[in-house]
């Protein structure tokens, strides 16, 4: 009878010895909550496609955050839906905007117990639904758009936004807001780069929830599925360019590029679990095919083990409170 050399399952053997094993941790302050918040509306929305996720009035959304803030998680992501829309997407740098008179009531809800953020994006602006302006032939005008960033980013840091989330992929976007910033003294407000951020299938309930106007695609600004070196590529530029953070989105279709742009860059690397990826679950779980919450669990520990140092996810209070049942 000859034995095994090597006994991995040693390290197996009894909760103690797993826990003392572990190689990764997910803790509440590495989560952080997506919000909807739409101009007009007195009680919150359910989104059809995700179901626990609404759109807030302004009232719900400061119950909401208080909320977020007693779970321990580490902050919000804050989107606004405008009552009305054009070309340019004047809501998204007007202080009387949704999105900017929702960040100054969250600031002075939560004030530092959370780190308040914002997405810094044309489309739910636009009423053509793209994330920038529109030349005369219709493309995407990269240059124009950034003018239009700018304006955008200082209006939410002036609302009191910490963090910029940059999500529209146009070339130069991280170093254009940076320089705007700076100029006007904003120089503490931290930049997150949408680095790798993919033109794929997964942000179908989102456009739900934004009440997005799009037609067509982002394929000319957001990158091909197809490919993972650009992905680096695109991290690489964000932080030479001055990004604070860099983030692959969305999050598990990708844990290659995730693992990939954290071994390349030296700054904070999160992920986005996008509507898409949380839809699936809640979907399988509400037909009885998957465990919920195990699976929710799985899937945030798995995005972290592959280099998120934190990860934007709409199970985030929830996750939160799963982990640290006293919070
Ligand atoms: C752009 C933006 C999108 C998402 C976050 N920021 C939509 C898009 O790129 O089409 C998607 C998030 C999700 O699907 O959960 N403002």
């Amino acid at each position: 009878m000859s034995f095994p050399t090597h006994r991995p399952r040693r390290l197996r053997q009894s909760p103690a010895v797993r826990r003392l094993a572990r190689e990764t941790h997910l803790v509440p302050s590495q989560l952080v909550l997506p919000m909807f918040v739409r101009e007009g509306l007195v009680e919150p929305q359910p989104i059809g496609s995700m179901p626990g996720v609404v759109q807030h009035s302004m009232d719900s959304l400061r119950r909401a955050v208080a909320d977020a803030a007693a779970s321990g998680i580490g902050g919000v992501m804050l989107f606004g839906v405008p009552e009305v829309r054009d070309a340019q997407g004047s809501g998204a740098d007007d202080p009387a905007g949704i999105l900017n008179v929702a960040t100054a009531a969250v600031v002075e809800e939560v004030g530092d117990a959370l780190v308040v953020q914002t997405d810094l994006c044309l489309d739910e602006f636009t009423d053509h639904g793209h994330c920038g302006v529109l030349a005369a032939d219709g493309s995407v005008d990269n240059d124009a758009t950034l003018e239009r960033y700018a304006a955008m980013g200082l209006a939410q840091a002036r609302a009191g936004s910490q963090m910029l989330g940059l999500s529209g992929m146009m070339d130069g976007q991280v170093a254009h807001v940076r320089a705007a910033l700076d100029a006007e003294g904003f120089s503490d407000t931290l930049i997150l780069a949408y680095s790798a951020k993919y033109a794929g299938a997964f942000y179908g309930p989102f456009r739900e929830a934004v009440d997005s106007q799009l037609k067509g695609d982002r394929r000319t600004y957001q990158l091909d599925p197809a490919n993972g070196r650009e992905g680096v590529r695109e991290a690489l530029i964000d932080a030479e360019e001055g990004a604070d953070i860099v983030m692959v989105k969305p999050a598990l279709p990708y844990l290659d590029v995730l693992a990939e742009v954290r071994a390349s860059v030296d700054i904070p690397v999160w992920a986005y679990q996008v509507s898409g990826e949380y839809a699936m679950v809640e979907a399988a779980a509400a037909h009885g095919w998957i465990s919920r919450e195990p699976a929710m669990l799985e899937s945030l520990l798995s995005i972290r083990r592959a280099g998120a140092d934190a990860i934007l996810t709409y199970w985030a209070v929830e996750a939160a409170r799963l982990l640290r049942p006293s919070l």
